[in-house]
Protein backbone atom coordinates (compact mmCIF):
# COMPACT_ATOMS: atom_id res chain seq x y z
CA UNK A 1 0.00 0.00 0.00
CA UNK A 2 1.40 3.38 -0.68
CA UNK A 3 0.46 6.55 -0.06
CA UNK A 4 1.57 8.67 -3.18
CA UNK A 5 4.43 10.32 -2.04
CA UNK A 6 8.03 9.62 -2.66
CA UNK A 7 9.74 12.85 -1.34
CA UNK A 8 11.01 14.10 2.09
CA UNK A 9 10.59 11.46 5.43
CA UNK A 10 7.69 9.77 3.64
CA UNK A 11 8.34 6.42 4.52
CA UNK A 12 5.83 5.61 7.05
CA UNK A 13 8.80 3.45 8.94
CA UNK A 14 11.21 6.41 8.77
CA UNK A 15 8.58 8.67 10.68
CA UNK A 16 7.28 8.91 14.50
CA UNK A 17 5.19 11.50 16.13
CA UNK A 18 8.10 12.37 18.49
CA UNK A 19 10.38 13.58 15.45
CA UNK A 20 11.94 11.57 12.44
CA UNK A 21 14.97 9.96 10.37
CA UNK A 22 17.40 13.18 9.44
CA UNK A 23 20.18 11.14 7.53
CA UNK A 24 21.38 8.15 7.16
CA UNK A 25 25.10 8.20 8.93
CA UNK A 26 26.33 4.48 7.68
CA UNK A 27 24.94 2.86 4.70
CA UNK A 28 24.15 -0.59 4.61
CA UNK A 29 27.47 -1.84 2.36
CA UNK A 30 29.45 -0.27 4.63
CA UNK A 31 27.63 -1.84 7.66
CA UNK A 32 28.37 -5.33 5.48
CA UNK A 33 32.28 -4.62 4.91
CA UNK A 34 33.08 -3.69 8.13
CA UNK A 35 31.28 -6.98 9.69
CA UNK A 36 33.52 -8.99 7.27
CA UNK A 37 36.51 -7.35 8.53
CA UNK A 38 35.30 -7.85 12.52
CA UNK A 39 34.34 -11.19 11.75
CA UNK A 40 38.03 -12.50 10.24
CA UNK A 41 39.57 -10.03 13.15
CA UNK A 42 37.68 -12.62 15.79
CA UNK A 43 37.94 -15.74 13.65
CA UNK A 44 41.76 -15.38 13.63
CA UNK A 45 42.02 -14.37 17.63
CA UNK A 46 39.50 -16.93 19.10
CA UNK A 47 40.68 -19.94 16.33
CA UNK A 48 40.95 -23.11 18.44
CA UNK A 49 39.27 -21.69 21.42
CA UNK A 50 35.86 -22.32 23.02
CA UNK A 51 33.83 -18.74 21.98
CA UNK A 52 30.72 -18.12 23.57
CA UNK A 53 29.17 -15.07 21.59
CA UNK A 54 26.71 -12.93 24.03
CA UNK A 55 24.25 -11.16 22.03
CA UNK A 56 22.61 -8.34 24.19
CA UNK A 57 19.13 -7.71 23.26
CA UNK A 58 17.38 -6.11 21.70
CA UNK A 59 19.46 -3.47 20.06
CA UNK A 60 22.81 -6.64 19.49
CA UNK A 61 20.41 -8.65 17.29
CA UNK A 62 20.82 -7.10 13.75
CA UNK A 63 24.65 -7.13 14.40
CA UNK A 64 24.86 -10.03 15.73
CA UNK A 65 23.05 -12.54 13.39
CA UNK A 66 25.71 -11.11 10.87
CA UNK A 67 28.52 -11.15 12.98
CA UNK A 68 28.13 -14.92 14.05
CA UNK A 69 28.22 -15.38 10.10
CA UNK A 70 31.02 -13.65 9.60
CA UNK A 71 33.14 -16.03 12.46
CA UNK A 72 34.22 -18.71 10.29
CA UNK A 73 34.79 -21.02 14.16
CA UNK A 74 31.64 -23.30 15.49
CA UNK A 75 31.16 -21.14 18.56
CA UNK A 76 28.21 -21.25 21.04
CA UNK A 77 25.87 -18.21 20.60
CA UNK A 78 23.78 -16.94 24.17
CA UNK A 79 21.57 -14.10 24.81
CA UNK A 80 20.97 -11.50 27.95
CA UNK A 81 18.55 -8.71 27.59
CA UNK A 82 20.00 -5.55 29.09
CA UNK A 83 18.07 -2.22 29.31
CA UNK A 84 18.99 1.03 30.37
CA UNK A 85 17.30 3.50 27.88
CA UNK A 86 13.85 5.64 27.54
CA UNK A 87 13.32 7.34 24.71
CA UNK A 88 16.47 9.27 23.67
CA UNK A 89 17.92 9.41 27.75
CA UNK A 90 19.41 6.60 29.61
CA UNK A 91 17.66 5.90 32.93
CA UNK A 92 21.05 5.26 34.53
CA UNK A 93 20.11 2.04 35.48
CA UNK A 94 20.46 -1.17 33.66
CA UNK A 95 18.02 -4.38 34.28
CA UNK A 96 19.73 -7.32 33.27
CA UNK A 97 17.77 -10.77 32.22
CA UNK A 98 18.80 -13.94 32.10
CA UNK A 99 22.48 -14.05 33.46
CA UNK A 100 21.54 -16.75 35.72
CA UNK A 101 21.57 -19.71 33.40
CA UNK A 102 24.57 -18.97 30.99
CA UNK A 103 27.47 -21.74 31.25
CA UNK A 104 30.07 -19.78 30.50
CA UNK A 105 32.65 -20.59 33.48
CA UNK A 106 36.33 -21.44 31.57
CA UNK A 107 34.82 -20.99 28.54
CA UNK A 108 35.76 -17.24 26.00
CA UNK A 109 32.93 -14.79 26.13
CA UNK A 110 32.69 -12.18 23.42
CA UNK A 111 29.83 -9.36 24.46
CA UNK A 112 28.37 -8.33 21.34
CA UNK A 113 26.68 -4.79 21.98
CA UNK A 114 25.33 -2.55 19.37
CA UNK A 115 26.56 0.34 20.67
CA UNK A 116 28.60 1.93 24.01
CA UNK A 117 27.21 5.15 24.65
CA UNK A 118 28.46 5.95 28.53
CA UNK A 119 29.80 2.40 29.26
CA UNK A 120 27.16 1.54 32.07
CA UNK A 121 25.44 -0.88 30.42
CA UNK A 122 29.08 -2.84 30.05
CA UNK A 123 30.04 -1.86 33.05
CA UNK A 124 26.89 -4.00 35.16
CA UNK A 125 27.32 -7.02 32.34
CA UNK A 126 31.06 -7.46 32.43
CA UNK A 127 30.42 -7.25 36.82
CA UNK A 128 27.84 -10.08 36.28
CA UNK A 129 29.46 -11.77 33.98
CA UNK A 130 33.04 -11.84 35.54
CA UNK A 131 31.41 -13.31 38.35
CA UNK A 132 30.67 -16.38 36.31
CA UNK A 133 34.74 -17.22 36.03
CA UNK A 134 34.72 -17.44 32.25
CA UNK A 135 38.06 -18.06 31.01
CA UNK A 136 38.27 -14.58 29.27
CA UNK A 137 35.54 -11.75 28.57
CA UNK A 138 36.19 -9.06 25.89
CA UNK A 139 33.76 -6.64 24.24
CA UNK A 140 32.51 -6.22 20.56
CA UNK A 141 30.32 -2.91 19.53
CA UNK A 142 29.28 -1.88 16.44
CA UNK A 143 29.39 1.82 17.17
CA UNK A 144 31.01 3.73 20.23
CA UNK A 145 29.77 7.36 21.01
CA UNK A 146 34.23 7.90 22.17
CA UNK A 147 33.46 11.79 23.46
CA UNK A 148 30.40 10.46 25.88
CA UNK A 149 32.27 7.39 27.59
CA UNK A 150 32.06 7.95 31.24
CA UNK A 151 32.79 4.62 32.61
CA UNK A 152 36.06 3.30 31.57
CA UNK A 153 35.78 -0.22 30.09
CA UNK A 154 38.11 -2.01 27.48
CA UNK A 155 36.48 -2.65 24.10
CA UNK A 156 37.92 -5.28 21.94
CA UNK A 157 36.83 -4.46 18.78
CA UNK A 158 34.84 -1.34 17.49
CA UNK A 159 32.92 -1.42 14.22
CA UNK A 160 32.30 2.41 13.63
CA UNK A 161 33.25 5.29 16.17
CA UNK A 162 30.64 8.17 15.72
CA UNK A 163 29.74 11.63 16.59
CA UNK A 164 27.59 12.01 19.51
CA UNK A 165 24.12 11.86 17.76
CA UNK A 166 21.30 9.52 18.68
CA UNK A 167 20.86 6.97 15.76
CA UNK A 168 18.38 4.45 15.62
CA UNK A 169 18.52 1.17 12.87
CA UNK A 170 20.35 -2.23 12.13
CA UNK A 171 19.05 -2.97 15.74
CA UNK A 172 18.92 0.60 17.65
CA UNK A 173 15.63 2.04 18.53
CA UNK A 174 14.06 5.40 19.54
CA UNK A 175 11.03 4.02 21.88
CA UNK A 176 10.97 0.42 20.56
CA UNK A 177 10.57 1.94 16.89
CA UNK A 178 12.98 1.73 14.20
CA UNK A 179 15.22 -0.96 14.82
CA UNK A 180 14.64 -3.17 11.46
CA UNK A 181 15.80 -0.15 8.87
CA UNK A 182 19.01 -2.15 7.21
CA UNK A 183 20.83 1.00 7.83
CA UNK A 184 22.81 3.55 10.62
CA UNK A 185 20.75 6.79 10.87
CA UNK A 186 20.44 10.07 12.71
CA UNK A 187 16.90 10.33 14.69
CA UNK A 188 15.77 14.39 15.02
CA UNK A 189 13.23 14.62 17.69
CA UNK A 190 10.97 17.22 16.94
CA UNK A 191 11.22 20.60 18.74
CA UNK A 192 8.24 20.08 20.76
CA UNK A 193 9.27 16.84 21.94
CA UNK A 194 12.81 18.09 23.07
P1 LIG B 1 25.31 3.10 27.81
O1 LIG B 1 24.98 2.21 28.97
O2 LIG B 1 25.18 4.55 28.16
O3 LIG B 1 26.64 2.78 27.17
O4 LIG B 1 24.18 2.89 26.75
C1 LIG B 1 24.13 1.80 25.95
C2 LIG B 1 22.71 1.51 25.51
O5 LIG B 1 21.96 2.72 25.35
C3 LIG B 1 22.75 0.86 24.18
O6 LIG B 1 22.75 -0.55 24.30
C4 LIG B 1 21.49 1.37 23.51
O7 LIG B 1 20.42 0.54 23.84
C5 LIG B 1 21.25 2.72 24.14
N1 LIG B 1 21.75 3.83 23.29
C6 LIG B 1 22.82 4.63 23.50
N2 LIG B 1 22.95 5.53 22.50
C7 LIG B 1 21.93 5.30 21.64
C8 LIG B 1 21.54 5.90 20.38
O8 LIG B 1 22.16 6.83 19.83
N3 LIG B 1 20.45 5.36 19.80
C9 LIG B 1 19.72 4.34 20.34
N4 LIG B 1 20.05 3.75 21.49
C10 LIG B 1 21.17 4.22 22.15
Amino acid sequence: MSDGTTNGPARLRDVHPAGEIERILIAEPEIRARIMELGAEIAADYAERDLVVLCLLKGGIYFTVDLTRAIDLPITLEFVRARSYAGMESTGKVELSWIDGLDIGGRDVLIVEDIVDTGLTLIEIWRALEAKRPASLAICTLLYKEKRLAHPIPIAYIGFAIEDVFVVGYGLDYDERFRNLPHIAVFQPHESSG
